[in-house]
């Protein structure tokens, strides 16, 4: 016996003690561990190198946790690192906005970042060495508040990691999104999009426009999909559906994902996917209307007209947006907006005559430029799907790449931003296994393994384009998820390996690896009591 430490090397997919294994999702970027294990108990104290608020709001989401399930919360102070501890520093000499450095010993634990989301995010790791307990909502008796001796040192690869949700083809009440929140720091993805306004559905409450949600957030039918004798089968369903957010519930939302570290970007829909508004609003339309809000899904021709009117609506409700979240960014949409009313329009042709332009390709690029310099007024930067690409990028956007990985391709050789989201990989209301075995959803396959392999930086970039690849994210559409139990279904575990392809150093990267450390995770879904996919345990993988 030459050490009773038992010490892994960098790159190895599980760092392994006698006590304990070391399951970690994402897998850090360097884990070694050691003997023993630090218990969390009563007399444990969270030692902050300051008493800045930030730092105080880093540690309060574990010390909530503890509550809940242990019973009991930490002492918060000021002061130096002692035993029985866990010492949180800023070390401004750190590097990475997100990076932490954990070392835990068997008599106190250290944590040290640059900022505070680099000590949320040791926070989020240290809730995975936990016992699985740690996700209980009431106090659990007789379970050992232990942590496995190792340190760990970790940064994530890509600054953008995140989940998207689509709130509009089936709402999420309020307590469901922030359920999604939590469920997005834990796995360390720190953004959540949120997908507001559609056809089907316009969910968010603009004050100035009340009949956008009385009228636009509710339909009075949809469309759903049966399986009958091998074949599938789209039946409306007369049942009405309806739903949207104050901005009293978005504050909430707000102000519990600021706790989490998480940004929330909304995402309000121009000049496509604009039924649910124009329901409300049809004098905004080409043809003036009546409409409906939808209760089909795909692509309609009906979008918003450019007609002045349009601009002075979506500034003033831009301008609500703006001021309720403090995202950076807007998601302004800019996908499947069909050109065929514009083409018959005399107020959109007799723009593209007065402008100078080329088509209605280019008429979309001036309708979005006009949009982001009226944002840039308010401080705001956008990104749009990939089809702001056609007729001319904006000068600032950054392009959200779904219909492959050409359009964040394009963006990055012009030097703009790109978050990849191909449907190919990233679409995680896709089918998870075969179909016959699964519930009814809109098609396509991606498994775990699929959605695990994208690397988001593609080989056409040389290393100057890649660094405009600013990350990743999986799309959670939701035409057939009508629970939000069927929404995590499609999200979970796919969501899980979305964050360890954002995080986890390439060359760490370990499918089998990855599996072994989800069946543990798997407990700690349990103790959440959310439910997931496990048919990634029944197929087999095939090669890539
Ligand atoms: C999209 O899936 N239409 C972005
Ligand atoms: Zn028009």
């Amino acid at each position: 016996m030459l050490s009773a430490a038992l010490v892994l090397a960098i790159g190895v997919c599980r760092a392994e003690s006698s006590a304990q294994q070391v399951n970690i999702i994402p897998q850090p970027v360097s884990c070694v561990a050691h003997e023993g294990e630090f218990t969390v108990g009563p007399k444990t104290r969270i030692v902050l190198s300051s008493s800045d608020a930030e730092l105080q709001r880093s540690v309060a989401v574990l010390n909530g946790m503890l509550l809940k399930a242990a019973g009991f919360s930490l002492p918060v102070v000021a002061g130096k690192a002692a035993d029985n501890t866990i010492y949180c520093a800023i070390n401004p000499k750190f590097a990475g906005d997100e990076a932490y450095r954990l070392t835990v010993e068997k008599k106190r634990i250290r944590i040290e970042a640059r900022t505070p989301h680099g000590i949320f995010n040791a926070t989020q790791t240290l809730r995975q060495l936990l016992p699985p307990q740690i996700e209980n909502r009431q106090p659990t008796q007789g379970v050992r508040w232990s942590i496995p001796c190792v340190e760990i040192d970790d940064a994530p690869r890509f600054d953008y990691r995140g989940l998207h949700l689509d709130v509009c083809r089936h709402f999420a009440s309020k307590e469901d999104v922030i359920r999604f929140i939590d469920l997005l720091a834990f796995h360390k993805l720190n953004r959540f999009h949120w997908h507001l306004t559609d056809d089907q559905g316009w969910r968010i409450e603009i004050k100035k426009y009340p009949e956008l949600t009385a009228i636009g957030s509710v339909r009075t039918r949809e469309q759903f999909g049966v399986e009958q004798d091998g074949k599938r089968e789209r039946v409306w369903m007369t049942k009405s559906h309806s739903g949207f957010y104050t901005q009293d519930d978005v504050r909430q939302v707000l102000a519990y994902a600021a706790d989490r570290f998480v940004t929330v970007i909304p995402e309000v829909e121009m000049p496509g996917h604009a039924k649910a508004a124009l329901s409300a609003h049809p004098e905004l339309s080409c043809s003036g209307g009546p409409f409906e809000v939808e209760g089909c899904w795909g692509v309609l021709e009906d979008i918003f007209c450019t007609r002045e009117e349009t601009f002075a609506f979506l500034e003033d409700i831009l301008t609500e947006v703006a001021a309720l979240f403090p995202s950076e960014y807007i998601h302004i949409g800019g996908d499947e907006a069909p050109k065929l009313r514009w083409s018959r329009c005399h107020v959109c042709q007799e723009r593209i005559k007065s402008l100078g332009l080329k088509d209605e390709h280019e008429l979309q690029s001036w309708f979005i430029t006009r949009i982001e310099k009226f944002l840039s007024t308010k401080g705001k930067r956008i990104i749009g799907w990939d089809e702001i690409l056609e007729g001319g990028l904006a000068p600032n956007a950054t392009v959200m790449s779904w219909r492959g990985t050409e359009g964040g391709i394009a963006a990055a050789k012009q030097h703009h931003g790109a978050i990849m989201t191909p449907y190919t990989h990233m679409y995680l209301d896709y089918y998870q296994a075969d179909p016959k075995t699964e519930p009814y959803t809109i098609g396509g396959y991606i498994p775990i393994w699929t959605v695990y392999d994208y690397n988001p930086v593609p080989q056409e970039l040389t290393a100057d384009q890649a660094k405009y690849i600013l990350g990743v994210q999986g799309n959670i559409w939701t035409e057939y998820q009508l629970t939000f139990d069927n929404m995590l279904y499609m999200a979970f575990p796919r969501g899980a390996a979305v964050a360890e392809v954002g995080w986890t150093p390439l060359a760490l990267k370990n499918y089998d690896c990855f599996q072994a450390r989800l069946l543990d995770l798997m407990k700690r879904y349990d103790a959440m009591g959310i439910t997931y996919n496990t048919s990634f345990l029944k197929e087999e993988r095939k090669q890539p």
